[in-house]
């Protein structure tokens, strides 16, 4: 095993550290990075928020790679779960859940007490801590916006994994701090009706979608699959 997956062997194999960085995959995130942070130039969006229709789309795997590929060009970034009823952000990070934002909500520790290094230069992850009874409520709290504002002012970009909107209110909570919001969709899964029916309980609270990314995209059939192949042929014939 190289150095570099060693150091992140606890991490999710589909962690873009894991990845060949000349990988579909991994050049799909650095994608989506630079549409996220040309959409702006004047007035750079700064809190991303990745949501979708149902559970399972990969909203945690892909707020986890695109805050690692925003870390890996210098932006001070920070990874929160949001998700304080089934949260995975730990687990794809192979970390504790233990002391996070649960408890920075409640306001038994300070943000700043809660900040978890990943091993990744520029990125820090704040984990869901302790699951409360009543999620939204502390979601939609005074806290929740203040505990924003000062991480705002630490970090260039902040990335808050939430749940999916057609089963709970938090996602459209949180809508409402967030800078730029992108719906996940699992490609040729979701019914299209339900990506609508998200996209339009965000549209009624004036939460607009700036984009779809499709997850779980066939790759053999995508163009990126094109560009590997001719990247990794020109260099091994270079
Ligand atoms: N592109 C992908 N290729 C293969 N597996 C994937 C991909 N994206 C996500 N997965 C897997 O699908 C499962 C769900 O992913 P993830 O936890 O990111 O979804 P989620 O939308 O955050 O789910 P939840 O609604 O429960 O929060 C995980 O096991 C994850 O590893
Ligand atoms: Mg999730």
């Amino acid at each position: 095993m190289d150095k570099r997956k060693d150091i992140f062997s606890s991490f999710n194999k589909r962690v873009v550290v894991n990845l060949d960085p000349r990988s579909p995959e991994a050049e799909s995130y650095r994608s989506i990075r630079t549409n996220i942070l040309s959409s702006n130039l004047k007035n750079p969006p700064k809190v991303l928020l990745l949501t979708s229709a149902h559970p399972e789309e990969g909203k945690s795997l892909t707020s986890t790679n695109l805050a690692i590929v925003m870390a890996e060009i210098g932006k001070k970034t920070l990874l929160v779960d949001c998700d304080l009823r089934r949260p995975s952000v730990h687990g794809i990070l192979g970390m504790d859940k233990a002391q996070g934002l649960s408890e920075v909500l409640y306001g038994t520790l300070e943000w700043d007490k809660v900040l978890k290094n990943t091993g990744v230069d520029n990125l820090h992850v704040i984990t869901s801590g302790a699951i409360p009874h009543n999620p939204s409520e502390i979601i939609g709290s005074d806290k929740m916006k203040l505990f924003l504002e000062e991480v705002k002012n630490v970090f260039d970009i902040v990335i808050l994994d939430v749940p999916c909107i057609l089963a709970v209110t938090d996602s459209i909570i949180l809508s409402l701090l967030a800078d730029i919001i992108f719906m996940v969709v699992m490609a040729e899964k979701t019914p299209r009706e339900a990506v609508l029916r998200a996209m339009s309980m965000l549209y009624d609270v004036k939460s607009d979608v700036a984009g779809i990314i499709f997850n779980k995209v066939n790759m053999r059939r995508s163009h990126y699959y094109y560009y590997y192949y001719y990247g990794s042929k020109t260099r091994k014939e270079s």
